[in-house]
């Protein structure tokens, strides 16, 4: 067993949280098990809780079709989250996302770092506020720092956009808010080693 498979087994029984409660599983990390790139989302949607896998609902699509733009296949890039379980409010028969707290991305972190550590991406890009925050510190901005590489932790870390915000945009601002993404996610195209 690798050291990603004996992570994604110890994952699945976490309690490290409350969060494990109410969610289906834990979402964790897929994807080429040394890939050079890996995208650091915020934490699974309600597709993602039911199928167990990262980015698969619609805001994976986007990220798919900005990728692709970008010149890179979702083949060669490890998708995870900062946060590996579902946090939601039930409204209805729905359930509506609820953004993870600090205390929930503090305690997933050892999963974050045993992916990296696993892993070993040259390049790392964090999608949205959580996940900039996450590995850069609460004095992170996305509007300021989106798109520009820094080093960080010997590898290369480049912060942008959650593809969520581009669907929360309004309809006449979506194009340029894709293509803002696609823009960042070509900075990151270009750092492939
Ligand atoms: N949003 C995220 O941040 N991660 C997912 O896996 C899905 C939606």
């Amino acid at each position: 067993m690798s050291d990603l498979d004996e992570l994604r087994e110890a994952a699945a029984h976490c309690t490290a949280c409350e969060l494990y409660e109410p969610a289906t599983q834990t979402v964790f990390g897929a994807g080429p098990p040394s890939a050079w790139l890996m995208l650091v989302g915020e934490q699974p949607g309600d597709r993602e809780d039911l199928d167990g896998a990262p980015f698969v609902g619609p805001a994976g699509r986007l990220l798919d079709t900005a990728l692709q733009r970008a010149g890179i296949d979702r083949s060669e890039v490890y998708v995870t989250n900062a946060v590996k379980h579902f946090r939601f409010e039930v409204s209805g028969n729905r359930r509506l996302h609820k953004t993870p707290g600090v205390k929930h991305v503090r305690a997933c972190r050892p999963w974050l770092d045993g992916e990296l550590a696993a892993v070993g991406p040259a390049v790392v890009a964090t999608l949205g506020a959580t996940a900039g925050k996450a590995l850069l510190g609460s004095a992170f901005r996305i509007t300021a720092e989106r798109g520009t590489p820094r080093p960080w932790e010997d590898r290369t870390l480049v912060p942008t956009t959650h593809p969520s915000a581009i669907l929360r945009t309004p309809p006449e601002q979506r194009d340029e808010a894709l293509d803002a993404l696609v823009a960042d996610l070509r900075v990151v195209a270009g750092l492939r080693p």
